[in-house]
């Protein structure tokens, strides 16, 4: 047997755990960024931002054709001949010879030396916990105070630290970012200074291939059908990333995935790696273009996995071979400085069976060959040692001599012996020696070294039913970017992922404790992120120093089970070196085999939910060109176009069976921000609508929304790519106010939660408004095959709450609150109906309660109907009574106090749809 260290037995049955634990991050910071509620005050506006391409790159060396290579062809061969140094020429000379390299060219290509981003701020919209959601819940029985910093990694900022967002830094927290890719990662540079900062990141991008199947347009509803109308995106800004991204088909394609990679290495570090996941269809042009943004030498591996554990894609239909894997390309910032660390699997684990370990050494020191049933895997491995006959010669000729062993000679002759006299005698007396027909072997045991490295080539990735639960179309098995994070990244290193879609790179960055920032351009991907994230339970790995965070490491330690096989993080690694020479092997650390601390159970921490708000027109004379996506005159023709489109479908569904109709519709003299006015003819048929519970206050919302007869109205569309913000609601308030019009029709796509918030106070702004959806059919126009809708105008109301006072259960506390979501109307832009939903029939809602109107803090968040707080349930059951669970998955919160004692105070609710909108309604309470 080999000389073994003294070993720490595998750890005892764990003890339940009964405390939730998040990592945080104490030595890393962030910039500021402000809250949604200060959008109104922000004054810091930048203007776009323009990225070169290497203009050495592209196009082709033609030098008889108008050809902007020739230019800078000519301009290098006259620095050459000019040349002062060696150096000079050097550098020109091989700026020449990139120039005349072969590459990749697609239409549109060599027009576009540069292209410009609009620079946009960040805005905090949410601030999530899950550990400020169990204390909430919690604080009913303890009656503990909550700090807000601890909770949510965040103190509260009020109105005058809005203003210096930007300026000053704060405490980390991870991030969940709506918004294109390209935008959120300019401002994350332009904004925030943080280029090369970022250690990794990973981008699963839509593969290229179809569009409809690359979006999923319910929360609810995995299975997508390319091409089916119904399963149609209709939010505002996915249609628009899909004609920037396929308007051109591949083409288009090329440009937006080299776009976005050129932006994408200005934020990694020296050190950093750039993982893109792509399917064979893509893969070659994918190596292209990164060969170009990153240079071919920067090229690290092709990765190729299994994705799925049988092949029964749907190739296996057509008549060609099927296929179950993908393929993420990896290059570095920088490969001379690459960050890498080895990941390594069991041998025991190896699939190809037992490879050259065919012999057994049984537990009485017997030695025998494994049989051909037993190396084929058709009948178990007898118990013992296995171990495979390695060379005891080498090449090096520098140790011959004639060996007696066992009463025979041995020679190693042409080749030399693999160490000395006395070494051989080492390996002698560690029974290390095997008598083969002619020769002597090394006795090599699999557990000399239990582990084996990862290649590029991953087979054990399949997801199927025993791997990831399914939440998103596209959705990446966990386990790949585990090894991308764990081989690239340390704990505590920054991790990006502008793909974000169900929240994969989030998830696993979280579980490792490295620091994260996921982006997506769609709504329904980052609520299932939200959830998948707030409602995660994972190991505790023991930290090396609990004030610096995952920062400061994991702990490792080598540890062996009952069977002698090593389960711990330090591996020995026995090598014929170090018994020869009578070392302590050498160790290896498998850093996916940190020490867990059972006892405690551990959450994601806090993070932040933004988005980059594009300001549809600017009305602000700053002098500073606005940078959002449409330009003054792509608005103006969308107006006309909208215009004309009411004045054909000028009659309003208002609920309630009335209807509002518009007269005279023209374009308003000297406007600022209006769109047009018009007179109206309102009409009630005086039938209820049945909205359960919450007809009247709906009811009597509902009759401030008739404007009077014969009167003027004002109306204001908002953007055609992206959601009516509340500075549009502001600014067109307080016009029509001016102007007196009677009412102010906001009509839209889609809406910012704080901008329907605006819309319903109008009291405070002086006029009654109504926001008014449009059919989103009218901006898919050739996506759709038929546009259908019958209706192109229709309210849709906000979510109805009540909020109840509790009697508190003990005599002399202070009085209870709870808040119940009676029930929303569901607008399905798809054929412009209102559905009706009940409370519990929601994909998620949230409560804050105490909500300052800067920004929502989730207290308490349901998701109705469903099992997502499982496992956290299961884990901590005995902490937490039923009935806390039996909240968070229905309509009605679990009581809690006034905040601080107050005496007036604001609750918030966000109900997320099915489509992942977000409806916010603020309700004050006074307490009696
Ligand atoms: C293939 S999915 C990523 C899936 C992810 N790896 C997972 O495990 O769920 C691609 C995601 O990129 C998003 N996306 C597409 N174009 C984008 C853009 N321009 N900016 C940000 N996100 C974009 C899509 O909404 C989609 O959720």
């Amino acid at each position: 047997m080999p000389p073994r260290r003294p070993r720490r037995p595998a750890r005892k049955q764990a003890p339940t755990p009964h405390q939730a634990r998040n990592y945080t991050h104490p030595e890393a910071d962030a910039v500021m960024r402000p809250d949604v509620g200060a959008q109104g005050a922000f004054r810091k506006k930048k203007p776009p931002a323009t990225y070169k391409y290497d203009s050495s790159l592209a196009p082709e060396m033609n030098w008889d054709g108008q050809n902007p290579a020739r230019e800078e062809g000519e301009a290098l061969i006259a620095r050459i001949l000019a040349a002062k140094s060696l150096a000079d020429v050097q550098d020109a000379a091989q700026r020449l010879a990139r120039i005349s390299r072969p590459f990749l060219n697609w239409a549109g290509k060599a027009e576009r030396l540069s292209f410009d981003v609009p620079t946009l701020p960040l805005f905090v919209h949410e601030r999530l916990s899950t550990r400020a959601i169990l204390e909430s819940v919690k604080r009913r029985r303890t009656n503990t105070q909550m700090d807000a910093f601890e909770l949510f990694g965040d103190p509260k900022h009020d109105y005058a630290d809005q203003l210096r967002s930007y300026e000053h830094r704060e405490g980390w927290v991870n991030r969940m970012i709506l918004g294109d890719s390209l935008v959120v990662m300019n401002s994350l540079l332009q904004y925030e200074g943080m280029g090369g900062q970022v250690q990794m990141i990973y981008i699963d991008p839509p593969y290229g291939v179809k569009f409809g199947s690359n979006f999923q347009p319910f929360v609810r509803k995995r299975d997508v059908k390319n091409n089916d109308d119904d399963d149609m995106t209709r939010e505002p800004e996915m249609v628009q990333a899909y004609r920037d991204t396929w308007g051109l088909g591949l083409h288009s394609y090329l440009t937006y995935l080299r776009d976005r990679l050129l932006v994408a290495r200005d934020l990694l570090t020296e050190s950093g790696s750039l993982f893109v996941q792509i399917s064979d269809v893509n893969l070659h042009h994918v190596r292209e273009l990164m060969d170009e943004v990153f240079g071919a030498n920067n090229f690290v591996t092709v990765i190729s996995f299994v994705k799925t554990s049988s092949l029964n894609s749907p190739d296996a239909k057509l008549n060609r071979v099927a296929t179950n894997n993908d393929f993420i390309v990896w290059y570095a910032r920088n490969v001379d400085e690459l960050k890498f660390r080895q990941v390594f699997r069991n041998k025991t684990d190896l699939s190809n069976g037992v490879g050259s370990f065919d012999w057994v050494e049984l537990p009485n020191g017997d030695r025998r060959s494994l049989t051909q049933a037993e190396r084929s895997g058709a009948k178990a491995l007898p118990g013992g040692r296995l171990f495979a006959r390695a060379d005891l010669t080498s090449q090096k000729p520098t140790t011959l001599f004639d060996l007696t062993y066992s009463g025979k000679v041995y020679n190693p002759l042409p080749r030399g012996w693999r160490t000395t006299k006395e070494g051989m005698s080492k390996l002698a007396d560690a029974n290390r020696l095997f008598v083969a027909k002619n020769s002597l072997r090394f006795v090599q045991y699999l557990d000399d070294f239990a582990v084996t490295p990862y290649g590029a080539f991953w087979e054990d990735t399949g997801t199927g039913s025993f791997t990831d639960e399914k939440l998103y179309a596209v959705q990446t098995g966990t386990k790949v970017v585990q090894r991308c994070i764990q081989m690239a990244t340390d704990p505590g290193d920054l991790v990006l992922d502008p793909t974000c879609g169900s929240g994969t790179t989030a998830y696993v960055a979280e579980q490792w404790g490295r620091r994260w920032i996921t982006v997506d351009t769609s709504r329904v991907p980052l609520s299932l992120a939200r959830q998948r994230l707030l409602t995660a339970t994972y190991p505790w790995y023991e930290l090396k120093a609990d004030d610096r965070g995952p920062a400061g490491g994991f702990h490792y330690e080598r540890r062996q089970n009952n069977r002698g096989e090593e389960v711990g993080g330090i591996v020995p690694h026995i090598t014929l070196k170090s018994i020869a020479n009578d070392e302590p092997p050498a160790e290896e650390i498998l850093v996916d085999r940190p020490e867990i601390t059972k006892s405690i159970m551990r959450v994601a921490g806090p993070f932040a939910v933004e988005a980059t708000i594009p300001t549809p027109v600017d009305f602000d004379n700053d002098g500073i060109e606005d940078s959002h996506a449409e330009s003054p005159e792509s608005y103006a023709s969308f107006i006309d176009r909208m215009i004309e489109v009411l004045r054909r479908s000028p009659v309003i569904q208002i609920g309630g069976n009335r209807t509002v109709t518009l007269r005279n519709i023209r374009p308003p003299a000297r406007a600022l921000s209006l769109s047009a006015e018009a007179t109206v003819d309102a009409t009630a048929s005086g039938q209820r609508p049945t909205l359960g519970e919450a007809v009247d206050e709906a009811e009597e919302k509902r009759g401030d929304r008739l404007p009077l007869s014969g009167k003027s109205v004002a109306i204001v569309f908002g953007p055609e790519n992206g959601a009516v913000s509340d500075k549009l609601v502001f600014e067109s308030a307080r016009e029509a106010n001016a102007k007196n019009y009677t009412h102010l029709y906001v009509i839209g796509f889609a809406i910012q939660a704080n901008a329907r918030e605006l819309i319903d106070k109008h009291d405070m702004l002086g006029i009654a408004m109504t926001y008014i959806n449009m059919t989103p059919d009218l901006m898919m126009g050739d996506l759709l095959k038929n546009m259908r809708s019958s209706q192109i105008f229709s309210v849709c109301g906000q979510p109805e709450i009540k909020v109840s006072e509790v009697a508190p259960s003990e005599a002399g506390a202070a009085m209870q609150y709870q808040v119940k979501l009676l029930g929303l109307d569901v607008f399905n832009p798809a054929d412009m109906s209102v559905e009706h939903k009940r409370g519990d029939d929601v994909p998620c809602w949230m409560l804050d309660t105490d909500y300052d109107d800067l920004c929502f803090r989730a207290t308490q968040v349901f998701f109705p109907r469903t099992g997502a707080w499982d496992n956290l349930k299961r884990a901590l059951k005995a902490d937490y009574d039923e009935s806390v669970w039996d909240h968070l998955a229905g309509d009605t919160s679990t009581p809690f106090s006034a905040p601080d004692g107050r005496t007036e105070f604001k609750v918030a609710v966000k109900v997320i749809d099915e489509r992942g909108n977000e409806l916010l309604v603020v309700k004050s309470v006074k307490t009696a």
